[in-house]
């Protein structure tokens, strides 16, 4: 079968990571790649030895209209991903994915995932966590059933201020924006509209229930959206015995003094669920393979039930495995007419519950995210 043939537009900072699904992989080729600052470009070329007679493109339009692309990979500030995306369904691709969150309003996404249905192009919102191997093996074990009904979620971030990547200014710089970040801020929002976008999915993904309504503090420190605390109700569980209702929150912190060794971003996620016969732990994401992932103190996943306690530490930790399985997920969609994970309306609702969050920390009351459709 010929290779599929990849574009890439955006060569910043995500670029190291999303590009690793696709090295060594003979379903694909990288046949072009697009950023408006050609340095970066060269820089991605040398550093991931990608092949040096391939094309590049300072306008992306120049590259939809030239290259007959397959799959399109889109990395670039929120507010370009629907242009971009409108622009490249009508140009017979057949896979585009967009990193998340897939739009800054929700007029947005349903004009991508119309368009994507319309020119019969498979849409993903690329989300990594879903494929974290930590929380691949938790999604599974949650299904079989292993702590019983689910009825709380929780997850904690901790943001530090050092040892992590050196983030460059201009990767800063658009997520302080309000109009090129989104999220409906005066500051802009790196941690909740940009960052918390995965932490919403979770939420949604591992306990695989829709929001009835939200409430939340996103406060400011230096000018940045944090510290801020949220919770929700799950509307009323699906198929469920005990009628029980079912909560959820998140949590987002900044420690200003602290370092916390990582090979990505200085940043890292807790989370615990509970169910009617236990709980579960899950321990790191983010900073997954540094110095706690080897102490016995972090264990992947903990699991309590029947009173007894089992730990489970035999995968992959490093974060950079979510992107690869990702990328290779959507390869075999692409190949198999399978369906994308995210989906477009999967996108579009985790949009909604994160812009509800934004939007009753300003108004000062719950909201549904269902009320949000702007
Ligand atoms: N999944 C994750 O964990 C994760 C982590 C970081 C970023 N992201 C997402 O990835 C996307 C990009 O983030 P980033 O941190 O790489 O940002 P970045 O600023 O480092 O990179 C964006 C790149 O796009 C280029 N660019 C901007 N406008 C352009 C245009 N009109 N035409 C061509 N190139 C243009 C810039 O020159 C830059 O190189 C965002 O959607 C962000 O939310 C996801």
């Amino acid at each position: 079968m010929e290779r599929l043939k990849v574009g890439i537009i955006g060569c910043g900072m995500i670029f190291d990571l999303n590009i690793l699904g696709y090295l060594d992989n003979d379903d694909v080729e990288i046949i072009c790649l697009c950023d408006r600052r050609q340095r970066r470009i060269k820089e991605k070329i040398t550093k991931f030895n990608i092949n040096p007679d391939i094309k590049i493109y300072k306008d992306y339009k120049d590259m939809l209209d030239s290259e007959n692309i397959d799959i399109l990979e889109i990395l670039l500030p929120h507010n370009l991903h629907c242009d971009v995306t409108l622009y490249a369904a009508k140009r017979k691709i057949k896979g585009i994915s967009v990193q998340k969150p897939m739009a800054t309003t929700i007029s947005e996404c349903d004009k991508m995932i119309k368009s994507c249905k319309d020119n019969n192009v498979k849409l993903k919102i690329f989300e990594n966590f879903t494929f974290y191997p930590p929380i691949l093996r938790a999604k599974q074990l949650l299904k079989e059933g292993i702590i019983g009904e689910l009825n709380s979620f929780h997850i904690k971030t901790i943001e530090a201020s050092s040892g992590g990547w050196n983030i460059p200014k201009s990767t800063l710089n658009w997520r302080l924006a309000p109009d090129s970040c989104g999220g409906g801020l005066e500051c802009g929002s790196p941690f909740i509209f940009d960052d918390g976008y995965h932490k919403f999915w979770l939420a949604l993904h591992l306990i695989d229930e829709k929001i009835e309504k939200v409430f939340a503090w996103v406060d400011r420190y230096n000018n940045l959206d944090i510290p801020a605390y949220m919770m929700w109700k799950y509307r009323s569980p699906k198929g469920s015995n005990l009628n029980m209702p079912h909560y959820g929150t998140l949590e987002f912190n900044f420690s200003p003094e602290m370092l916390l060794p990582s090979p990505y971003y200085a940043c890292d996620e807790f989370i615990s669920i509970i169910g009617s016969k236990g709980i579960m732990w899950i321990n790191q994401a983010t900073s997954g393979g540094n110095i706690m992932s080897k102490s016995e103190v972090f264990p992947a996943i903990v699991i309590f039930r029947d009173g007894k306690i089992e730990t489970i530490s035999d995968m992959e930790r490093d974060w950079k495995y979510g992107f690869i399985n990702s990328t290779k997920h959507f390869i075999e969609v692409i190949k198999n007419d399978g369906i994308p994970l995210l989906t477009g309306e999967e996108g579009k609702y985790c949009t909604q519950f994160a812009l509800a969050a934004l939007k009753s920390s300003m108004a000062g009351k719950e909201i549904c995210p269902d009320e949000i459709t702007e």
